[in-house]
């Protein structure tokens, strides 16, 4: 059910936004499905190693991040359980290069951020671990070994993405989840050392997904600890909600790192609602607690970006967090992304209001390049796109976006 405060918020809309978010995303999505092709298969790197931007310089994103190429896999996977055949090479090169990284030797092991585009570690300094990424990464892949089962190509599976011993790239996930989750580890946003909303309900998902798999392919004491750890990592979830507050924070622990998050307010629990949540309520976008974070969010985004000031543009141009400074290519910024704007639009769609849904993918059609590409950011004063161009995620959140409105 949907509180009070999200209706007031949504009758203050006209919608006026409809008639362009249909034929832009039915154009959109074969555009973003090619980029992610093409980002994904880059002349001299292997293919399944998958560029977070074709930016080498002012960011330099010519980088294999696990987290990113997770997420980018992800909605591949919809597509080829959509009946997309022609996917799978593409998605078997992916598990491929991830079992690469893996068993890279990298500096913080399966926690490690960021890979060069041939597969090797990335060994400058950077925020690791990051603890979201192994989970993402184990959920895409168990979505897909998930259908090649029921295509009945089981021994595939077990040869590419599950055995019972700790050799194949689903299993080294959910055993590297499951025992070292309590462990403080960097954000999604590569900044904040601690405890993070957003990284336990990925974990979460992985190890029941993983759990649910591992069942399936006999092996039952492994699939017994997955879930049991699962269930631990929900208790600890529900500290992250803070009633006095009326929103759920982003980060419990503060170890290290920016220390300027004040509000500890972050489009990163929508983020966590959209990727980790399982539909039975905890944390999803039925949970009024996520649904009064979003509320919070749009709040304080609309009262700080002047962008979001101007009169008649549709939605609210969303950041990731109310004190965030990062610009690209130095810290003079602080600015409203095409992925956090997209998600409240994918949230919105999920909750069957495709009206508001189709205010924030509006507001994301105002802002973006002519030729339909989408660079990372949105410039808080201008409006014009900024930071990394083409960035591979927004073509992931313009597919799960798109599925979201077709579903509704
Ligand atoms: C690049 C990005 O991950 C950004 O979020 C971060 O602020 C900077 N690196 C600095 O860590
Ligand atoms: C910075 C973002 O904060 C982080 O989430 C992302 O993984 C990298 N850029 C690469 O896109």
């Amino acid at each position: 059910m949907v509180g009070n405060i999200f209706l007031a918020l949504a009758l203050s809309f006209s919608s006026v936004a409809a008639p362009k978010v249909s034929p832009w995303l039915e154009r959109q999505a074969p555009f973003a499905l090619e980029k992610i092709l093409f980002h994904s298969a880059q002349p001299g790197a292997p293919e399944g190693s998958v560029i977070a931007s074709p930016s080498r310089e002012n960011p330099d994103y010519y980088f294999h991040w696990v987290r990113d190429a997770a997420l980018v896999m992800d909605p591949l996977v919809s597509l080829y359980i959509d009946g997309k055949r022609e996917l799978l090479p593409r998605l078997l090169a992916y598990a491929e290069f991830s079992r690469a990284n893996q068993k890279a030797r990298a500096l913080t092991g399966l926690g490690e951020p960021k890979f060069h585009v041939d597969g090797t570690p990335f060994d400058g300094p950077w925020g690791r671990p990051q603890n979201d990424g192994p989970a993402l990464r184990a959920v895409t892949l168990t979505r897909l070994a998930e259908k090649l089962l029921a295509e009945g190509k089981r021994s595939l599976v077990i040869e590419k993405f599950y055995d019972g011993s700790n050799h194949s790239p689903i299993k080294t996930d959910l055993e590297y989840i499951s025992h070292y989750w309590r462990e403080a580890s960097f954000d999604l946003w590569e900044e904040v050392l601690g405890d993070h909303f957003y990284t336990r309900m990925v974990q979460r998902r992985a190890l029941r997904l993983g759990a649910r798999l591992a069942r399936k392919l006999g092996d039952p004491g492994a699939a017994d600890w997955y879930e049991k750890q699962s269930l631990e990592i929900e208790r600890s979830l529900e500290k992250f909600w803070d009633p006095k507050l009326g929103y759920v924070k982003a980060t419990l622990h503060h170890r290290g790192g920016l220390d300027y998050k004040t509000q500890n307010l972050d489009v990163a629990v929508i983020l966590g609602a959209l990727h980790g949540g399982m539909g039975d309520g905890f944390f999803d976008v039925n949970d009024l607690r996520v649904q009064k974070t979003l509320t919070r969010l749009l709040e304080e985004f609309s009262a700080l970006y002047p962008i979001n000031r101007q009169r008649g543009t549709p939605g609210i141009a969303i950041g990731r967090y109310p004190e965030d400074k990062y610009a690209g290519s130095d810290f003079n910024g602080g600015n409203p992304w095409v992925l956090a704007t997209l998600a409240v639009a994918e949230m919105y769609y999920r909750l069957g209001l495709a009206a508001m849904g189709d205010e924030f993918v509006a507001r994301v059609i105002f802002h973006a390049n002519g030729d339909g590409s989408l660079a990372e950011q949105m410039q808080r004063n201008t409006g014009y796109m900024c930071s990394a161009e083409n960035l591979t995620w927004n073509y992931a959140a313009i597919l799960t976006t798109a599925r979201a409105r077709s579903a509704r």
